[in-house]
Formats: structure tokens, sequence, C-alpha cells
């Protein structure tokens, strides 16, 4: 059933179930509905909304194992974190009771044995729930707050990745139990076959649904927490270059007296005159004004002066 094939946007989606029809459950879980024709892979995903590259990467590397590395800068975390979401809806609300029931019809409940497997059976289910409403209530709203740029406290995605386990072990398990001791008839033969075969489907899809939790959803969480880090840095950094503009840029009072006695004709031994300074620190104040302001000639600082309401246009000549 696996295929080598490395998928690409112009494929037909049809195609691709023909060759590997376990991807059927990824459909809904991004929201990609059956019914769609002879569509491409890309056709299909832009009528559902869906990121196509973050599709086929989720496709090839749950088909593959295939993750190429630039692959991971160019997901969609939005469409990751909806696809994950519903996994986990898909699988507590669908896959779990379904498996249950299965195993309640096929076992006798007034033996032991099947009894203890029922329990096991519902303490793996009680495992599997609790690691992703975890997921759920931590990681998942966490991702949304980088997205939303509005991190609350110091958690991140490796101390989740740390954390993260396997949660199947339970199910092996079960699977072993059934397998090697679980006497039955014919018939209970039948029906337990027909579970088995469900819980090992399960069993792949949940360890494809960690491997894409470990190898793509978190590369692509530090990824964008790398670019939240940078963009505060740089924020920081034109904060403070700007502030430093702002003041270095300021005129003084006194550098504004030059403007305004330069603008009424005023010459150099006139200002320092009026002004009660020397000539060479009016031609000082000069170059730090034409430096401040970029304007070097006469008329442009007439024009600053009169926008910036240090002189009135009736007082300008002209
Ligand atoms: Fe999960
Ligand atoms: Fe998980």
């Amino acid at each position: 059933m696996k295929n080598q094939k490395m998928y690409e946007a112009d494929d037909k989606l049809i195609n691709i179930i023909r060759d590997n029809y376990n991807i059927l459950q990824s459909l809904g879980a991004f929201g990609i509905n059956i019914g769609f024709g002879d569509k491409t892979v890309r056709e299909v995903c832009e009528d559902q909304s869906v990121d196509t590259n973050t599709f086929l990467t989720v496709v090839n590397y749950t088909i593959n194992g295939y993750r190429n590395i630039d692959d991971i800068e160019r997901l969609s975390v939005p469409t990751l974190l909806k696809y994950l979401k519903a996994s986990h809806e898909y699988y507590l609300g669908f896959q779990l009771p379904f498996i249950r029931k299965e195993l309640s019809e096929a076992l006798d409940e007034n033996d032991n044995l099947a009894r203890l497997i029922l329990k096991l059976y519902d303490e793996y289910a009680h495992q599997i729930h609790s690691h992703m409403k975890y997921e759920e209530k931590n990681v998942f709203p966490y991702v949304q707050s980088l997205l939303d740029n509005n991190v609350v406290g110091d958690y991140d995605i490796d101390t989740f990745s740390k954390h993260h386990t396997q949660a199947d072990i339970k199910l092996k398990e079960l699977k072993n139990i059934i397998i090697k001791y679980l006497p039955s008839d014919g018939l209970h033969n039948n029906q337990l076959t027909a579970t088995l075969y469900d819980i090992y489907n399960n069993e792949e899809w949940l360890s494809a649904h960690r491997l894409v939790e470990d190898e793509i959803f978190v590369p692509a969480i530090r990824s964008l927490e790398k670019k939240n880090r940078q963009s505060d840095v740089s924020v920081k950094i034109s904060n403070m270059i700007n502030q430093s503009q702002d003041n270095s840029d300021a005129l003084s009072d006194r550098e504004k007296d030059v403007i305004i006695s330069l603008v009424q004709g005023m010459t150099n031994k006139e200002i320092a005159d009026h002004l009660c300074i020397s000539t060479n620190t009016v031609i000082t104040h000069r170059r730090n004004i034409a430096r401040k302001l970029q304007i070097h000639s006469p008329a442009g600082l007439t024009i600053y002066a009169i926008v910036n309401n240090l002189v009135d246009i009736s007082s300008v000549i002209l």
C-alpha cells in the first residue's frame, strides 16, 4: 500500500486515494469532503480553503515518511492547527467509541476475560483522551497566541515536545491478549478478527498522528517562535533607532531662534548680535540645523519655518 511517489499539487486527488486509501481519514480532518470529481490536489484545496503545500506535506510524510526541510518554513500553521484539532475530534468522537462498540459486540460480557479486555480498552481510551485534551488545553491555545502575537507566560513548544510520549502501549497489549489468549467460537472469531483489523488501523492512525505532531507540527511551531522572536528584536531595534533619531533630530530652542532670524533675512553677524552669541556659534547652529533637517537652502528653511509655525508668513521676506 505504501507508494514511493511524491505527490504534487497537479496530481489528481482521486489517484492519491487509489494508491493509498488510508489518506481518506486525513481528508476529513483537513475539511475536505469526498465528491471532488477529477480535480487536482490544488483545485480541491483551493475550493476548500486548505493550504495546498501543508496538505501535501502531511500527505507525503504520512504515506512515504518524506519531509523536505524547506517545507517547514512554508507551512501554514493555522491549517496544521485546524487539521490536528479535527483529527482529535475524529479519534475521540468517532474512532474510540466505534472500536468500543465493536469489541463489546464481539465479546461475551458475561465472561470474566472479556470484561477484563473491555476494561483494558477503557483504560486505553482514557489515556488517549487525557493525552489529546492536554494538547487541546495547553498546546493549541499557546500556538494560537503565537499566531495572534499575544503570548502570555513562558510555555514553549520544546516544553511540549520533551513530554510528548507514545500513547498506544495499552492498545498493543490489548491486541496481543486478544490474539494470543482469547478463546472464541466461529462467529465471535469473525467479529473479533474484524475488530482486530480496525484496532491495527487505529494504531497506525495514532502513530501517524504522533509523527505529524513531532516531525511537522513541532518544527513548524519552533520556526514560528523564532520568527516572532526575531520580529520582537527588530521592533525593539527600530524603536531604539527611531528614539535616538527623534532625540538627535529635534531642534533646540536656540536653533529655532537661528532659523527665525535667517528667514527674516539676517546675516550671521546680525543673528549673533541679535541672540547675543558669537558668529562661530551661529555657524555651528546652522550646520546642525542643516544636518538635522537635511535642508540647506534659505528657501527650504523658510518653508520649514512657515509649515512648523515658527514664523508667520506675513513676516517673511520673500
Ligand atoms: Fe494530538
Ligand atoms: Fe500527541
